[in-house]
């Protein structure tokens, strides 16, 4: 192996220079290896100026930054990729220009930190022949195969920080996993949770603030992940999609605070949004990133391709992209996480 190249494809999450980091130490120190930041996620192989040497130098200090020295296309799908042509948007197909572009740099290996997105088109471009290694990157936790992704831990960090006041009404990210509204509600002292995993009723909800009042206690925190929906119902969204942009969820804090104050419950509503992903990574996901990135370039050396690279029961492996692909990773309904959250008398807000 001599010329690795990594990629960070779709929106930041906290550890995502550090996993670059490792990779680069690891390449370079172990292996000897040439090393190819691309810039933009994808886009950078057709890019002009999207490819930059990477040096021992050019990673010192990043351990701590968020966001990534190498930029990401939150929509950087080659497969779909919207350009202006005779003055109209068309969505285009550049996905063997990328091919092109990652043989030009006769890579042996292209590192791609992504979430579900990001790895699937990686999967797709391993049938093109391009030597990928997936590293699971996203604040929502929600790949399969692995325990945990890097960039959760910060996001719970963050969130946990910021739970406190009367009733508060907190909508955290997470899209259709609940696992940043669960794992932060609990250790943020929540007293209700919704997420998506779990439909609620909103009558359920003003019970239990009201049955708190009742014994005197005024304040109530309500954790609440922005793919919650109540039984019956549906999502809330702020934004349509298309065959480019996924839909956005948002706003479901507010409409869970509106019912509340209808209710005769004086309520905040925060929604932390993008302040989940920026920021300083915690301890733990610098050392799960560094874990994550010097093990991918293992993984290269040994010349084992289309395999992500996970965390099982705290040692790190690798699985096949296709399996963690395969089942997006859900809270369970009658998991431990939540049986200790109901055991703490924690309300999902279903009874
Ligand atoms: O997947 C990470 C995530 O932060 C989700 O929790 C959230 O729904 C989504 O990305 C927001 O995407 P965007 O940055 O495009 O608004």
């Amino acid at each position: 192996m001599q010329r690795i190249g990594i990629l960070t494809g779709g929106g930041d999450a906290p550890g995502l220079n550090a996993v670059i980091r490792a990779a680069v130490k690891t390449a370079i120190n172990q292996f000897n290896c040439e090393v190819f930041g691309i810039r933009n996620g994808y886009d950078g192989f057709i890019e002009e100026n999207g490819i930059l040497r990477l040096g021992l130098e050019s990673v010192r200090g990043i351990l701590p930054r968020g966001g990534t020295i190498l930029g990401a296309a939150n929509r950087g799908n080659p497969y779909a990729r919207k350009v202006i042509r005779s003055g109209k948007e068309v969505t285009i197909d550049v996905s063997d220009e990328i091919v092109k572009g990652i043989k030009r740099l006769k890579l042996d290996a292209l590192l791609v930190l992504g979430g579900d997105g990001t790895l699937r088109i990686a999967h797709e471009l391993y049938q093109k022949g391009v030597p990928v290694i997936g590293v699971p990157k996203t604040i929502d936790n929600d790949i399969g195969g692995t325990d945990i992704t890097f960039g959760f831990d910060t996001a719970l960090s963050i969130a946990t920080a910021e739970a406190h006041h009367r009733v508060m009404v907190l909508e955290l990210m997470g899209r259709d996993a609940g696992f940043i509204a669960l794992h932060s509600g609990v250790a943020g002292g929540a007293d209700v949770i919704l997420i998506p995993e779990i439909p609620f009723k909103y009558e359920a909800v003003a019970a239990r603030v009201r049955g708190r009042v009742e014994h005197g206690t005024l304040f109530s925190i309500i954790a609440v992940s922005e793919g919650a929906k109540p039984a019956g119902g549906a999502q809330v969204f702020s934004r349509g999609g298309d065959e480019v942009y996924v839909p956005r969820l948002g706003g479901v804090g507010q409409v869970v605070g509106e019912y509340l104050e209808k209710a005769g419950f004086e309520t905040r509503v925060t929604v932390l949004g993008h302040l989940q992903r920026g920021g300083t990574p915690t301890a733990f996901d610098r050392w799960l990133a560094t874990r994550y990135g010097a093990a991918a370039v293992r993984v290269a050396a040994e010349g084992r391709f289309d395999r992500m690279v996970a965390l099982d029961s705290a040692k790190i492996i690798d699985i096949a992209l296709a399996d963690a692909l395969a089942v997006p990773k859900r809270v369970e309904p009658d998991g431990d996480a939540v049986l200790t959250a109901r055991g703490i008398g924690i309300s999902f807000g279903d009874e």
